[in-house]
């Protein structure tokens, strides 16, 4: 995720003309889902089309789509001529050593219903 950040940036500096970017990161239960938008002039049509169809555009664009495919998740390219949305999904499991800790933490207030 830290590298679809890093190279929607660097595409917004390169090929955007967008003097902004705006990232919002959002997690829900099993999923985290980060979007990288731009208000530049948006992708050129036939490399949308492009991306759509097989996935392949530049190196950037299909190294990470091909990562996510393989992690079960998914890379999305929305683009007009008011800026591109780009919007990562990727599965994501609780993490065991925090689940150990909270049962340890609520063990430790005294509550009585068992845990795990
Ligand atoms: N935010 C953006 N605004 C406008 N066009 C973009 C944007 N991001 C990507 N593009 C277009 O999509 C193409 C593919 O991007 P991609 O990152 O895959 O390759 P690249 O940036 O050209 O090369 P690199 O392999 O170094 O990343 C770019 O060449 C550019 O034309
Ligand atoms: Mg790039």
């Amino acid at each position: 995720m830290f590298r679809v950040v890093q190279e929607c940036l660097t595409n917004i500096h390169r090929h955007s003309g967008s003097a902004t970017a705006a990232i919002r990161v959002h997690r829900q239960e099993k999923l985290l889902r980060v979007e990288v938008q731009d208000r530049g002039k948006g992708m050129p049509e036939v490399k949308l089309r492009s991306f759509a169809r097989a996935g392949r555009i530049g190196v950037g664009f299909s190294g990470m789509r091909e990562r996510f495919r393989k992690l079960g998740g998914t890379l999305e390219i929305r683009s007009d001529g008011n800026g591109t949305l780009v919007r990562a999904v990727l599965p994501i499991e609780p993490r065991r050593e925090m689940a150990g800790q909270e049962v340890r933490r609520r063990r430790a207030l005294g509550e009585s219903k068992s845990y795990l």
